[in-house]
């Protein structure tokens, strides 16, 4: 009897300790059940008359996530001492921002200050997922929303487009991401774009030689400067094949030297990471399981529980400037 008190004790204190037991499937069920239907309704609505909107949500929740916490922090507006990390070079490129409104307001019509901003992030990037041809994925809720930007240390999370891949995998190993499942997340750059400005460095003054020299040329017809204005909208599809699909062509890519990025190339130089680009790039299924299993991870990165944080009425403001 005593010992099995003991051992219940021991599992809640481990729920406890791994911060998860808050986030709970259909968190939304008594107080508001249409909740994750109306996501899904606005999120299809959108990406069928802005097919990238799917392509923004799944960005989105990596900005958002792997900066502290789950917390919508990203989608916060500069204004009243609050500087949004929207405004980072890291969040060079990221668009569509102003449909997240769009979503927040449908669920406002249904149920007020109930919903927050951070499970819009998880659950739009989840059906994003599955739009974009990938995986369906189980994702729990119950994330409240933050109060500040953390614009002041967002660099010292989100890796640049050139870092190096000790650097990105001790990124996501500090989210609790193992190799494998950084491998497989970096195949969400199976689709979208990347403007000129971080593609240049590789083909200026010389074509980094690991890029294959036919796909290196087309690269620079598509960047013809050295310097390109940030304000042009001159970019490269990341997968030219299937831009709209989230596939294993990405690794198929990266094997044939037609990777964009050096955080994406590098993937297939280190002992550490090739292993699985060989493996992703066999088999979409697996892929498709890997990333499932490593975008859960990252969902749930430290999310804001209980009375932490809030609920916010309007994504981009705080409630107290409301
Ligand atoms: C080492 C990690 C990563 C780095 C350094 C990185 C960097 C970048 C950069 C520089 C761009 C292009 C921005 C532009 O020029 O417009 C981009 C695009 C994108 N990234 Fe990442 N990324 C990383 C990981 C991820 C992860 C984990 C996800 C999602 C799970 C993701 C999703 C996307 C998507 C969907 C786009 C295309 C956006 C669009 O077309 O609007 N990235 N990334
Ligand atoms: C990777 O980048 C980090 C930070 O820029 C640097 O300290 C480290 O020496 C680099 N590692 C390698 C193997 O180049
Ligand atoms: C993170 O790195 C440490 C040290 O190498 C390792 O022991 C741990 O298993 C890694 N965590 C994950 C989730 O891979």
């Amino acid at each position: 009897m005593a010992t099995k008190s003991v051992l219940l004790l021991l599992q809640l204190l481990l729920l406890l300790l791994s911060g998860e037991c808050d986030l709970e499937l259909n968190y939304y069920k008594e107080s508001c059940p249409k909740a994750e239907d109306i996501i899904t309704e606005q999120v299809t609505e959108l990406y069928n008359k802005h097919g990238n909107t799917a392509v923004s949500w799944l960005r989105n929740i990596f900005h958002d996530c792997i900066v502290e916490s789950c917390d919508a922090s990203l989608l916060l507006d500069t204004m009243n001492g609050i500087i949004s990390e929207k405004t980072s070079q890291r969040s060079f490129g990221m668009r569509n921002f102003k449909y997240i409104n769009t979503i927040k307001d449908a669920l406002e019509t249904e149920c007020p200050l109930t919903v927050s901003c951070a499970d819009i992030l998880s659950l739009s990037a989840r059906d994003a997922v599955a739009l974009l041809g990938g995986p369906h994925i189980k994702m729990k809720t119950g994330r409240r929303d933050s109060t500040e930007s953390y614009v002041a240390v967002l660099t010292d999370f989100i890796p640049n487009h050139d870092d190096n891949i000790s650097l990105v995998l001790s990124r996501f190993n500090s989210t609790g991401i193992d190799e494998e499942g950084t491998v497989a997340l970096l195949g969400a750059h199976s689709v979208g774009r990347v403007h000129c400005m971080n593609l240049v460095g590789r083909l200026y003054p010389d074509i980094d030689p690991t890029i294959d020299p036919d796909y290196g040329e087309g690269l620079r017809r598509r960047c013809p400067t050295p310097d390109p204005d940030p304000k042009a909208v001159q970019y490269a599809r990341n997968d030219p094949e299937t831009p709209m699909v989230l596939d294993n062509m990405y690794f198929k890519n990266l094997l044939s030297h037609k990777g964009l990025m050096l955080v994406d190339q590098q993937l297939v130089s280190d002992p550490r990471t090739a292993p699985f680009v060989e493996k992703m790039a066999s088999d979409n299924d697996y892929f498709h399981q890997q990333f499932s299993r490593a975008l859960i991870l990252l969902c749930q990165n430290n999310p804001l529980t209980g009375d932490q944080g809030e609920i916010r009425k309007d994504c981009r403001y705080v409630n107290s400037y409301n």
